[in-house]
């Protein structure tokens, strides 16, 4: 089943000079391909959107401060269960549970500087990718 889903590498990922380490672990998955690539720092109205139901949470304001901290690379993966896939590939949301192998797991310590960000289902990733990339159809 072919999909599609929206994925951030995060500052702490693009600082660190993981971009290409993390990049390549999805080209190197069979019958994904990335159609869409861009760095940039997101304005404070696009991570509203992207975060919104996370409003009043406890970690809200850290994450925007953090996601406003620097340019993010923004991508759109399509391929086959993409969007479990790659956050199977990234590993849970706090790194010290997450098992080598995954992304998360290999790379981080921080749950806020957690190096990814991806896609929670289809209906997520099309919006998400309409937020990001508002030219792509
Ligand atoms: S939930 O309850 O399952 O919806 O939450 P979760 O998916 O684990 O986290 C939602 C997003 O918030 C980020 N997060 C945090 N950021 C900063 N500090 C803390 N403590 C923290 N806890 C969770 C988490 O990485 C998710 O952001 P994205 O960009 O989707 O990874």
């Amino acid at each position: 089943m072919s999909q599609r889903t929206l994925v951030l590498l995060k500052p702490d990922a693009v600082r660190r000079g993981l971009i290409g380490t993390i990049v390549t672990r999805f080209e190197q998955k069979a019958g994904w391909t990335i159609t869409a690539l861009e760095l940039r720092t997101p304005d404070r109205g696009t991570l509203e959107q992207h975060y919104a139901e996370h409003v009043g949470r406890p970690f809200y304001e850290p994450l925007m401060d953090f996601m406003a901290s620097g340019p993010s690379v923004a991508l759109v993966i399509e391929g086959e269960r993409v969007v479990a896939g790659v956050r199977e590939l990234a590993g849970p949301t706090d790194p010290i549970a997450a098992a080598p192998g995954t992304i998360r797991g290999d790379f981080g310590t921080i749950v806020r500087e957690n190096l990814v960000h991806a896609s929670d289902s289809e209906e997520s990733a099309e919006r998400e990718i309409k937020l990001f990339f508002p030219g792509l159809a």
